[in-house]
């Protein structure tokens, strides 16, 4: 238990991980004070409870509940991930090319796409030019920003900073897609994954599709060396969780995936370009 004073009564936040447990689990703390005739007597310490996140699947589906605020420090993850995409490792080069070439016969100029967390844009960048219209939607204002300036005088690009959990679209897309692990972040629950995923095919067009890549299990060996080309430190590796002192960030099995997308009822493929990334395609 936390000891604390100065909090006022019944005071609320949320945060990123656990300050007791040290794991990536959203809590609540609770700041209990002594009922006032105990205070005026004597002095007794305020206390503060930690408890799970009060957090329902139900209103996350429905888009009603915003991404939980982490504690992370987002100006250095802003860095970090503007170094990993400008300076990438060759491996990571290799895959952005094939990735983006992946995406790019899934559009065509009659075809609007929206890239979920799309970061800097590097993805809205290379498709641009093959689509109709791209969409980039991110909640952090420094990468909205790196985005616009990426796509500077690029007419068919348009860019939203808001919360893909929340947000409405006034209509749907062709191809719907989050690159790099955004189903595996460390700002996602483990459960958060599926509802960002359900939440894409919501918004993909019958016959559309929606495409989510995300670091793959058999990849997992080249962590330690990512991580530390960008400054995180890796903690521990545990299964497929790589532990840092930014987060959590998953891996995933094709198992996963599959269940995940059965899980949608649609039909699906998972490809694997390199050995670090899978790619997850649902025919919508
Ligand atoms: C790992 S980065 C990937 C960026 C980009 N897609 C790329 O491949 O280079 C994940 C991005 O998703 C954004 N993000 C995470 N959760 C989000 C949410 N709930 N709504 C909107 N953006 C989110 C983050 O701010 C970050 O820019």
């Amino acid at each position: 238990m936390v000891y604390t004073r100065g909090l006022g009564p019944r005071a609320e936040r949320r945060g990123g991980s656990s300050p007791l447990s040290g794991t990536n689990e959203i809590f609540r703390v609770r700041v209990w004070r002594p009922p006032k005739p105990w205070r005026r007597r004597i002095s007794i310490p305020t206390k503060i409870i930690v408890l799970p996140a009060r957090r329902s699947r139900a209103s996350l589906d429905e888009g009603g509940s915003p991404a939980p605020k982490t504690n992370m420090d987002m100006k250095k993850y802003f860095k970090q991930y503007i170094e990993a995409v400008t300076n990438p490792l060759p491996e990571m080069a290799d895959y952005f090319d094939l990735e983006n070439h992946y995406l790019k016969d899934l559009v065509s100029i009659k075809k609007d796409a929206l890239d979920v967390g799309c970061g800097n844009g590097r993805n809205m960048k290379f498709l641009a030019p093959y689509c109709k219209e791209i969409v980039g939607i991110d909640y952090d204002r420094r990468m909205i920003a790196a985005a616009k300036r990426n796509l500077e005088g690029v007419k068919n690009a348009k860019f939203l900073q808001a919360n893909f959990f929340t947000r409405r679209f006034p209509h749907n897309y062709d191809l719907v897609f989050a690159s790099y692990n955004l189903l595996g972040s460390s700002e996602m629950l483990v459960d958060q994954g599926l509802s960002v995923l359900r939440r894409m095919v919501k918004f993909t067009k019958p016959g559309g599709r929606t495409v989510a890549a995300v670091w793959s299990d058999t990849g997992i060996n080249f962590a330690r060396k990512y991580y530390t080309s960008i400054g995180i430190t890796v903690d521990t590796i545990k299964g497929n969780n790589v532990i840092t002192d930014f987060g959590i960030f998953r891996r995933f099995t094709r198992n996963e995936l599959h269940k995940m997308a059965k899980g949608l009822g649609k039909s699906h493929k998972v490809l694997s370009l390199t050995p670090l990334f899978y790619i997850l395609d649902i025919e919508v």
